[in-house]
């Protein structure tokens, strides 16, 4: 086999100022605050031991309901605090971590309700549709060769390397490990509220670098989400 090298990545002597992608502005969805989650919930009832021990990975979905989605997208990437823009964008600090707090994947959601492409704005926690975008039928019958759900929420982790390349030379390595610690955290936050979750294998290419009319996005992973069966 061949293993791709892709260098041990450092900081720049000097950082450059990044632009970044532009998302057009589509229809905002806001969603529940974490604040909103009753005591009742399982969330606040089992200890972390608990869920890490009894996390497992589910091939079956109910629709998930707005609101957890919501939740779900806070407990992995609600933006918590702000940092300085001098790499041309904020840092920022998140629940998961990100190399040199630059959280360069973006969340990328659609299911039947939402109908098209929904990016998650982790500072206003809201969804914002992309209108365009690959088509959707397109993307979901690939998915659903993997794992056949159709009621599931497709998640997308989609990628902007040009932020972590502002700061860091051979950084490609750090986006894919962010990716990863996304999905880690994304399926220990679903268990927590009682979801079913799957990661998938496919990186989300050649659909989730065409979702906005520009060069710069590219498919870091993808996953399925929904109400327990
Ligand atoms: C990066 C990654 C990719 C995966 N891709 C798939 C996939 O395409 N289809 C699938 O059914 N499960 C996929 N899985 C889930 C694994 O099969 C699952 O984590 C593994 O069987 C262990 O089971 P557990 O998650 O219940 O512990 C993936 C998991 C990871 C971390």
């Amino acid at each position: 086999m061949t293993w791709l090298d892709l260098g041990n990545p450092r900081p720049r002597s000097e950082a450059q100022r990044y632009t970044p992608v532009h998302w057009p502005q589509g229809k905002r969805i806001p969603l529940q605050p974490l604040a909103k989650l009753s005591s009742d919930d399982s969330l606040f009832k089992r200890s972390f031991m608990d869920l890490a021990i009894r996390r497992r990975s589910a091939r079956e979905f109910a629709p998930l309901p707005l609101d957890r989605l919501g939740w779900l997208l806070a407990l992995a990437n609600q933006q918590l605090a702000c940092g300085p823009q001098h790499l041309g964008f904020p840092l920022t600090q998140r629940p998961s971590p990100s190399a040199g707090a630059i959280h360069p994947v973006h969340l990328i959601a659609q299911n039947l309700e939402l109908g098209g492409w929904n990016r998650y704005d982790p500072m206003g926690h809201e969804l914002v549709s992309v209108p365009g975008g690959p088509d959707v039928h397109v993307v979901r019958k690939a998915m659903d060769e993997l794992v056949t759900a159709p009621a599931a929420t497709l998640l997308l982790l989609v990628a902007e390397p040009g932020k972590t390349a502002a700061k860091y030379l051979n950084s490609d390595s750090l986006v894919w490990r962010d990716a990863g610690i996304l999905l880690g955290y994304l399926s220990l936050a679903a268990e927590a509220l009682g979801l079913a979750f799957v990661p998938l294998g496919i990186t989300g290419e050649p659909w989730a670098g065409k979702l906005v009319d520009e060069p710069g996005l590219a498919g870091v992973g993808a996953a399925l989400v929904g109400a327990r069966v």
